[in-house]
């Protein structure tokens, strides 16, 4: 093993079995895990905190005198031998060679400390053989592949400021999902999954990590073009429609009479049944006419068809299908299509009409907003606490962390967090995170793009990873980048 240090027992700080301090005697970065041998087993330790000391300038008067009496500086020599670095290290347990249990007893003072070596960390991070490959231990070589089965279950939150590489990572869960054939459904508002069909042409770093450039079997709809989406009007709640219109609480009574008596097919069906029911009941001329402009207020939205593709039939295995939102269109079709299509098919996969999958929500705080009850935010939830009982995993990617429902939130199993700085978010978020460190918290303003802390059930201690390459090319990015990259898009789907 890989010595990195001796443990030491300062005055009022001696070592416990929660926390100790060892001298660095070799490079030793923050995050590193360490072990010190003992009787009990092997203490597994991780170094959250390093302190540089040096006797020679202790006291600023020697800089001071330096600069104005030219007195003689100490020596290059002097002062690389009178520097040490302290490192502060959290006990994580104690490995007795198959399980790590808790922490118990005090590494001795004088022990040597050790790098764990990587296939200990794999087994004590409860690293998976065959599950989703994410990318690396941060500064080594250990491939961070998380269970499938677990993370999948729990569902996923990707979460960082913008530009800080989510749709990236859930690029990277899309391809190992793909790869392992298991079905997705990805909603993307800006338009940018397509190019998981093309290959990365970043071919050297791939190689790194021993990977090489793919393309994936994708199927683009949207709301206009060929294969177009759109929403029967059976299928869809009348409390759904009467948000989606912005109804007052008598207009939707009546909207739910016409939907129970005469279960409308179309939204010509339901302006019939809106009138009949309501002469019936007895409702004002003006509620009815009312309700009648909201109706056709919706019919503009252009999303109501009986003739939309069928998404049980696209979600197949090893094969994304890809929602594209981008087009020019009001938001409340956009979240009512989203929680219409994804109740179809969560009611499909109830009945095993469609295989397990997974939906991917990017911009997820716009369809499960934190300050509002909507529509897609309760079938959101509903996938959120059902899902893991019915074959349904989520996969949800956000950059306003506040503006996204704490309970879906909370139910997400494995966080993988990239850059935040925004301290209303990073307050938002820390009791979320119950077994992250306050250390690894404060580093979360800090992490440079494509690096994540992963955190949850499917590791046993965050850690901090550095995300995989791509192996299909990635679409995000600048404004204009995707601009031009859709205009591609859309009339790829119109080829089809
Ligand atoms: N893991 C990564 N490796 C390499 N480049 C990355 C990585 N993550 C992000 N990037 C780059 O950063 C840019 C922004 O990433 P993106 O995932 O689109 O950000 P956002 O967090 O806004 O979704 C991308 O264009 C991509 O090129
Ligand atoms: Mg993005």
């Amino acid at each position: 093993m890989d010595r990195v240090g001796t443990v030491i027992s300062k005055e009022r700080r001696p070592p416990t079995h929660l926390n100790f301090e060892f001298y660095v005697e070799k490079e030793v970065t923050v995050g590193d895990f360490v072990v010190v041998p003992a009787m009990g087993g092997d203490i597994i330790a991780k170094v959250e905190v390093l302190e540089a000391y040096s006797s020679l300038f202790k006291e600023p008067e020697i800089l001071r005198d330096e600069r104005l009496y030219g007195l003689k500086m100490p020596s290059q020599m002097e002062v690389e031998l009178s520097r040490i670095i302290v490192a502060k290290a959290k006990v994580l347990g104690v490995y007795d060679g198959i399980a790590l249990n808790p922490p118990s007893i005090p590494p001795s003072p004088g022990e040597k400390v050790y790098k764990l070596p990587e296939h200990h960390l794999k087994r004590i991070l409860n690293l998976s053989e065959r599950g989703l490959y994410i990318g690396k231990i941060w500064g080594g070589s250990l491939k961070v592949v998380l269970d499938l089965d677990l993370t999948l279950r729990h569902h996923v939150a990707v979460l960082g400021a913008t530009g800080t590489g989510k749709s990236y990572a859930c690029g990277v869960i899309v391809e190992e999902l793909l790869l392992k054939n298991i079905p997705v459904l990805i909603i993307d508002p800006h338009g940018e999954y397509w190019t998981l069909r093309n290959p990365s042409s970043n071919v050297k770093e791939l190689e790194s990590f021993e990977l090489g450039p793919r393309e994936f079997h994708t199927t683009v709809v949207s709301p206009s073009g060929n294969l177009r989406v759109s929403l029967k009007v059976s299928k869809i709640p009348a409390g759904a429609l009467a948000e989606a219109a912005n109804m007052s609480e008598v207009q939707e009574d009546l909207l739910y009479l016409a939907y129970k008596e005469y279960k409308p097919e179309t939204l010509d069906e339901l302006e019939k049944a809106i009138v009949k029911a309501g002469h019936e009941r007895g409702f004002m001329d003006v509620t009815i006419n009312s309700i009648l402009r909201r109706i056709e207020a919706l019919r503009e939205l252009n999303i109501f068809s009986n003739q939309g593709v069928k998404l049980e039939k696209l979600l197949k295995p090893g094969s994304a299908v890809i929602m594209d939102l981008s087009q020019d269109m009001e938001e409340r079709a956009r979240r009512l299509l989203v929680g219409g299509l994804l109740l179809e098919l969560f009611e499909a996969r109830k009945r095993s009409l469609v295989p397990p999958f997974v939906v991917v929500v990017e911009e997820a705080h716009r369809f499960a907003p934190q300050d509002r009850e909507t529509f897609s935010k309760t079938i959101l939830r509903r996938i959120a606490r059902e899902g893991r009982k019915f074959g349904v995993g989520l996969v949800i990617a956000s950059q306003r962390i506040v503006g996204l429902d704490k309970d879906i939130l909370s139910q997400c199993g494995t966080k993988i967090l990239l850059r935040i700085d925004s301290a209303t978010d990073l307050h938002f978020l820390n009791p979320l995170l119950e077994h992250t460190s306050f250390e690894d918290f404060r580093r979360l303003p800090h992490l440079p793009r494509g690096v994540a802390i992963i955190t949850g059930v499917s590791l046993r201690f965050p850690v901090m990873v550095r995300i995989r390459p791509r192996m299909s090319a990635h679409g995000g990015g600048g404004e204009s980048l995707w601009r031009s990259m859709r205009l591609v898009a859309q009339s790829r789907v119109e080829e089809n």
